[in-house]
């Protein structure tokens, strides 16, 4: 630890990098986004820690959710507020229904830069390098959208901070007063069961707010129903743009990674021995690692250890990812070896990347069924093994996309080429992240008694 500094995963192995060009041109960048004023405070990232910490004891649940890749033209201040509101929902139904209180995080401001299965797409018989994520390269296929652009980091930055800038007004500024539980549904909710069964809830929860108000609590006395907390996050995977936000905290002395609350791991650059695990090992941030079927339960403990050497709890979240079928393979193991050494991890469940299809008219796509089904396995196991199934990481939008096939509002292979927006991953939509909102809730329910 004693030689660890923001740059010295400079010194590692490293994979899913671009390679710029103009070297001098990045070097230009680099230094004055080290002059840019941080995204988010120590404090802050101390304070999520702490709700995480609640998390890994079961006392809370992690809703983590947002675009698979955010990017530079769907930049809009509408598609920011329907995120929030859809994970607000969720968030609702979780507290209110699944009875625990929920720490949310958005795959939000900042989450732009993709790790890719190989370095170069073809079509036809052209061949160019991969869209790694508007931080990097355009998704267009040209060769001078490929060409790695460093300046794209000072726009990403700068969307970044106005997306920031938005969340924490959202989060303070009135819409996410529990009053405003009506108005969180979006105006495409499809009159499904899951709509009524929100507008129910939704319902109750009004009269108790007008119970608790006879009471003398309301929204002027008390924060919490008026304001939320809501944190941000994203895969660190562009270290260059990482390390020049991360700053000394001026109070503690440690060293923070300001451009998100919490950044993760993601499944192809957790190598122990390499620059991405080097790199985290040394920000104070609440930090996850990603883990896919081909994780080793040894290898597991390795990295807890080397990432989170005080065994701090709400430090480290494991992120499991193995697909619906395949959690009882890899999970238990995983669980044994933490729980055998005494480890703190807030374990979550992405039930996204596991669960990824070709339709039969070649779009990228995820089953709803998939998800829904790895969710619930995830949720037995941890009973079986007697710990606690922390928390959820999702792809999904507030946008009525057509993304995803499924769900009880059913979008089929046909309906993919509709609303088909994503720049990376398909996401679940407003309805069918509702409905996967229900599980969780009946899950915790359950889990609780
Ligand atoms: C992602 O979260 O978008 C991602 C690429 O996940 P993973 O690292 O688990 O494949
Ligand atoms: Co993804």
């Amino acid at each position: 630890m004693s030689t660890w500094s923001p740059s010295s995963w400079r010194e590692k192995p490293i994979l899913q990098q671009p390679t710029y060009p103009n070297q001098a041109e990045l070097q230009k960048v680099l230094d004055e986004l080290k002059n840019y004023p941080p995204l988010v405070f120590a404090g802050e990232a101390r304070s999520l820690k702490s709700q995480l910490a609640k998390v890994a004891n079961g006392d809370a649940f992690l809703l983590q959710g947002g675009d698979c890749a955010e990017s530079f033209s769907e930049f809009h201040a509408d598609n920011i507020r329907d995120s929030f509101k859809a994970l607000m929902q969720m968030a609702v139904v979780m507290t209110y229904a699944g009875g625990l209180p929920v720490v949310k995080v958005g795959r939000m401001a900042g989450q732009f830069a993709k790790p890719r299965s190989s370095d170069t797409e073809t079509q036809g018989d052209i061949t160019l390098d991969s869209y790694r994520g508007d931080i990097i390269n355009g998704s267009d296929f040209t060769s001078e959208a490929r060409v790695p652009d460093p300046r794209r980091m000072v726009r990403a930055y700068n969307q970044a901070s106005a997306t920031q800038n938005l969340l924490r007004a959202f989060a303070s500024g009135g819409l996410a007063d529990l009053h405003q539980v009506h108005k969180w549904t979006l105006d495409f909710a499809h009159q499904g069961d899951v709509t009524k069964k929100y507008e129910q809830l939704a319902e109750e929860i009004e009269k108790s707010l007008q119970f608790m108000e006879a009471c003398g609590v309301t929204s002027k006395t008390y924060r919490t129903l008026r304001e939320t907390d809501f944190y941000t996050s994203h895969e660190a995977l562009l270290l260059p743009y990482e390390e020049a936000f991360t700053r000394r905290d001026s109070i503690t002395g440690d060293w923070y990674d300001t451009s998100a609350h919490m950044l993760w791991i993601g499944d192809r650059t957790r190598q122990l021995d390499g620059a991405h695990v080097e790199f985290l090992k040394g920000v104070k941030n609440p930090i996850g690692v990603k883990a896919g079927p081909s994780m080793d339960p040894e290898d597991l403990v390795k990295l807890c250890q080397t990432l989170n050497p005080d065994n701090e709890a709400g430090r480290l979240n494991v992120i499991v990812r193995m697909g619906a079928g395949k959690v009882g393979d890899g999970l238990p193991a995983l669980i044994k070896a933490v729980e055998r050494e005494g480890l703190s991890v807030v374990w979550s469940c992405d039930p996204m990347h596991g669960n990824t299809i070709k339709s039969s008219n070649n779009y990228k796509t995820r089953p709803v069924d998939a998800v829904l089904t790895e969710m619930k396995e995830f949720f037995q196991i941890h009973k079986a093994e007697g710990t606690h199934a922390g928390g959820v990481h999702l792809e999904m939008t507030g946008k009525n996309v057509t993304e995803c096939i499924g769900g009880s509002f059913t979008v089929t292979e046909e309906d993919l080429s509709s609303r088909y927006h994503t720049h990376c991953d398909p996401r679940l939509n407003a309805d069918q992240s509702l409905e996967l909102a229900f599980l969780i809730a009946d899950s915790l329910k359950e889990a609780r008694q």
